[in-house]
């Protein structure tokens, strides 16, 4: 059965939301604790679809996973399968990390190829060059990548973007390889840190965390950890442009605003009063239309792909004109078709968009075609006229926990109702 919410308009978001673990980070520090025998605990885990599939993917290969509220207690035994091929492994991006992990351990991995947002092609070649330069050999066979090494030997890796998936992968086979590996043009999210600090809690030698280099000393062994992770930047930042986009005052708990610097200045610039709390969390208070701010979205520390939904829905509702560039997933742009259902005046042109405010949108039964476009529409629909149909929830379940209780909570009126859509 299917499931929608429906959104009234009008809205005013107010008061006070905390964010917990990052669904990015989560997923591959589950994915991490392959490398150490033992009982690794993850805390501060978000309450999503994505971390039980993910449990599904470590109890395939042998893994016993007990998700207790927000702790994830990971026992890997010594004997582990090299096969990663289970159903659940085809619903979610994140199933992939386990590449780096059992190749690390195993030195060899067969591994389905992963699901997860149809936002544009993602294709996997930069994981398979970095391990080959580790010494394994790649192939992709029957929907898996397979990869098979010898023994492990540091070495030296560029990537040619700054690819997450890619630098996790490799820097977690490269964790027990012999030797140096360097990886040049490394991915600098904060999730990538993330991992770094687990694994070097584990015993890892890395140097560089943050930075386009990592230098990984390879180890022996890894032992299990306690690990506490990261707050979810994407959510606080969702959380943020709710407020602006709502005339609202909302204070956010649970992440470091420093991993949203830029995001803050964009709606700074906007017309937001922003007040950051060290590393524990902000207050975004808008008093007046927010005004148009150009985006453009790049690797971290530029403004993240997975927030441009946001960008197009706030610009929706702006005064003025905004220029959308969107750098990492041309797909992502179907949003903006559905932002036109709710009469947003929007054009795209390759991986550009425009986007004329409007004063107030106009509901519309609407389908989310993933985790952030789905979460962009329901902003969206707190702007809008009467009551907005969001449909295909389920892709919001997998990023967002608690969504509709926090938006109830915070003023919004929402309701998550059951039931098959009457669309042609
Ligand atoms: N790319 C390649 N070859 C590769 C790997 C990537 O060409 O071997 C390209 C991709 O096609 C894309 C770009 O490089 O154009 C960036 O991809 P990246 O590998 O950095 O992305 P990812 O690891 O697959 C993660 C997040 C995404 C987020 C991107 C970019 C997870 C599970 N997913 O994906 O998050 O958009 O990084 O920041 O960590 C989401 O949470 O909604 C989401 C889609």
């Amino acid at each position: 059965m299917s499931e929608h919410f429906d959104v009234h308009g009008g809205a005013r978001l107010v008061g006070e939301v905390e964010v917990v673990g990052a669904k990015n980070s989560v997923l591959k520090l589950m994915a991490a604790a392959l490398l150490a025998e033992g009982t690794t605990t993850i805390t501060n885990c978000p309450q999503i679809l994505d971390v039980p599939l993910m449990a599904d993917v470590l109890r395939s290969v042998g893994c016993e996973v007990v998700i207790d509220g927000g702790t994830a207690t990971i026992t890997t035994p010594a004997e582990l399968s090299h096969r990663a091929d289970s159903a659940a492994m085809g619903k979610l991006r994140a199933s992939v990390c386990v590449l780096g992990p059992l190749v690390g351990r195993l030195k060899k991995a067969i591994v389905a190829l992963p699901g997860g947002d149809a936002i544009g092609q993602r294709p996997l070649d930069m994981h398979q060059s970095g391990l080959r330069k580790l010494g394994a050999t790649t192939t992709i066979e029957h929907g898996c990548v397979v990869a098979d090494a010898e023994t492990l030997q540091g070495a030296q890796v560029w990537l040619d973007f700054p690819s997450v998936g890619a630098t996790e992968n490799i820097l977690m086979a490269a964790v027990l390889a012999e030797g140096t590996t360097v990886i040049d043009n490394a991915a600098r999210e904060p999730e990538i840190v993330d991992i770094c600090t687990m694994l070097t809690e584990m015993g890892a030698k890395i140097e560089g965390a943050g930075t386009s280099t990592l230098t990984v000393h390879g180890v022996e062994t890894l032992h299990p950890t306690e690990h506490r992770v990261i707050g979810d930047r994407i959510v606080g930042a969702t959380w943020a442009f709710a407020a602006v986009m709502t005339r609202g005052d909302l204070t956010v708990t649970g992440v470091n605003p420093h991993h949203l610097d830029l995001v803050l200045e964009k709606l700074r610039h906007a017309g937001a009063e922003i007040t950051t709390f060290d590393e524990k969390g902000f207050r975004v208070v808008q008093h007046d239309r927010p005004k148009s701010v150009d985006f453009v979205t790049l690797p971290y520390p530029g403004f993240a792909t997975d927030l441009q939904p946001f960008a197009v829905a706030l610009s929706a509702v702006s005064e003025g004109t905004a220029m959308i560039t969107e750098n990492l997933y041309e797909a992502r742009f179907r949003f903006i078709e559905e932002m036109m259902r709710l009469s947003a005046d929007a054009r795209t042109d390759g991986h550009h968009a425009v986007v004329r405010g409007v004063e107030q949108l106009s509901s519309a039964p609407v389908w989310a075609s993933d985790i952030r476009a789905g979460a962009g529409l329901v902003l969206a629909g707190l702007c809008a006229d009467s009551v907005t149909e969001v449909w295909d929830v389920f892709h919001i379940d997998r990023g967002y926990p608690h969504f509709v209780e926090n938006l109830n909570r915070l003023g919004a009126q929402i309701q998550r109702v059951a039931g098959d859509p009457d669309r042609a």
